[in-house]
């Protein structure tokens, strides 16, 4: 992968699918995985095999039908783990096996029960194992962010040794902070990578302080070139980082970020509606890139300038994320411009003074009623002190 080039490594099927409410049945997964594919992602981690038999038949029935894009199994460094992912990905054309195991302090201690030279001999011979089984393989270094530094180093460094060729830096808790986390990619980037082109470093940053989007965008600004991530931001607590997100502060800011992918961008908001449909929640009104409200305007200044030069308010188009249209939402902090527009849309236009009328109807109306739609705007035609009305 060259350097200026982000790999998307989505993990939907994946850290989303093992979250509360987001469980899907195999004909789901297999229909999202297609849609990951239109999308252009790059490759698709369908699930943790070992963890369950439906997990197993999942990732090889997406195995199977994903053939272009590169399919990616997860696994801890053990042996049946990493044999059981391999014989999942076998229908696939382009194979990864994803491998992990903690290496922070409090983790060895108390939930792994071992030493750190212990964990760095599970870590190089899951790898070693794993090199001879799929076309590639990932290692994660689960809870990197709380990982002693010259440890977590050597453990990177004996992984690429014995043939990773992605080393993943998780901040599995989502502790990091934007700048502390690009530290410590650069110095992942000097003390492990240097000079080698066969290495790629990537990052899978969850959202507990709601930073997991800004992490992976420091991430990427200090070398990391492949990011983890989910639609809608599902995954474990409160989240992965949000594919939709690091893609539109990539391509809106990409003065600052000059980094390309694969994505389509007009596919980000289908697939989230798809996604929605499937688990048992769908994305708060509010948010970024995908929400209900993410292109509406409602205050009165702002719709006047919506209207009279997108730009003002809008640093992108609604369409560019393929959301249909800009649904302006009229209610009691619209001005005029949006209630013109919206009668003329609905083929009413106005003189002056019955546009007094009909604003102060409006208003009347809107501190009554909290969502007003087409159909009230006409009825407000129809009722009492009727205005003449060019229709
Ligand atoms: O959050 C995490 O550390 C993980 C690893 C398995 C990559 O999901
Ligand atoms: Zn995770």
């Amino acid at each position: 992968m060259s350097q200026d080039k982000l790999a998307i490594f989505d993990t939907t099927l994946r850290d989303g699918e093992q979250s509360p409410g987001c469980s899907m049945f195999l004909e789901e997964k297999i229909e999202l995985a297609n849609q990951l594919g239109e999308l252009g992602v790059d490759v698709i981690e369908a699930g943790f095999p070992i963890a369950s038999e439906g997990d197993f038949r999942s990732v090889q029935a997406i195995a199977a039908e994903c053939r272009s894009k590169r399919i990616a199994a997860l696994g801890r460094t053990l042996e049946p783990d990493i044999i059981r992912a391999a014989e999942a990905l076998k229908p696939a054309a382009s194979t990864r096996i994803h491998t992990f195991i903690a290496t922070s302090d409090i983790h060895l201690e108390y939930k792994l029960k071992k030493t750190r030279s212990e964990v760095l001999g599970m870590a190089r011979s899951g790898v070693k194992l794993a090199s001879g089984l799929a076309d590639e393989v990932e290692f994660s270094a689960e809870d990197a962010t709380r990982t002693d530094i010259d440890y977590l180093c050597e453990v990177l460094s004996a992984v690429v040794d014995a043939g990773a060729t992605i080393i993943n830096i998780p901040d599995t808790v989502g502790y990091c902070l934007p700048n502390e986390f690009g530290e410590l990619i650069s110095t992942i980037r000097e003390r492990v990578v240097g000079e080698s082109d066969n290495v790629t470093i990537s990052v899978h940053c969850h959202n507990d302080l709601g930073l997991a989007v800004a992490n992976s965008l420091a991430a990427i600004e200090a070398g990391a070139r492949q990011v983890e991530c989910t639609i809608n931001g599902i995954g474990e607590r409160a989240g992965n980082a949000a594919l939709e997100e690091v893609i539109m502060a990539m391509t809106v800011r990409s003065d600052k970020i000059p980094v390309s992918h694969n994505i389509d961008p007009t596919k980000l908001y289908p697939t989230s509606q798809l996604l929605s449909s499937i688990i048992s929640f769908g994305v708060q009104p509010n948010k970024a890139i995908v929400g209900r409200n993410a292109f509406a305007h409602e205050a009165g200044i702002h719709q006047h300038g919506v209207l009279s030069n997108p730009l003002c308010y809008e640093i992108m188009t609604p369409e560019s994320v393929g959301v249909p249209h800009n649904d302006i939402v009229l209610g009691k902090h619209s001005g005029r411009h949006a209630l013109i527009a919206r009668y003329e849309k609905l083929g009413k236009v106005f003189s002056h003074e019955e546009l007094d009328d009909v604003y102060k109807r409006f208003t009347q109306l809107a501190d009554k009623k909290k969502n007003i739609y087409d159909q009230d705007l006409l009825s407000l035609l129809a009722s009492q002190n009727p205005v003449a009305i060019a229709a």
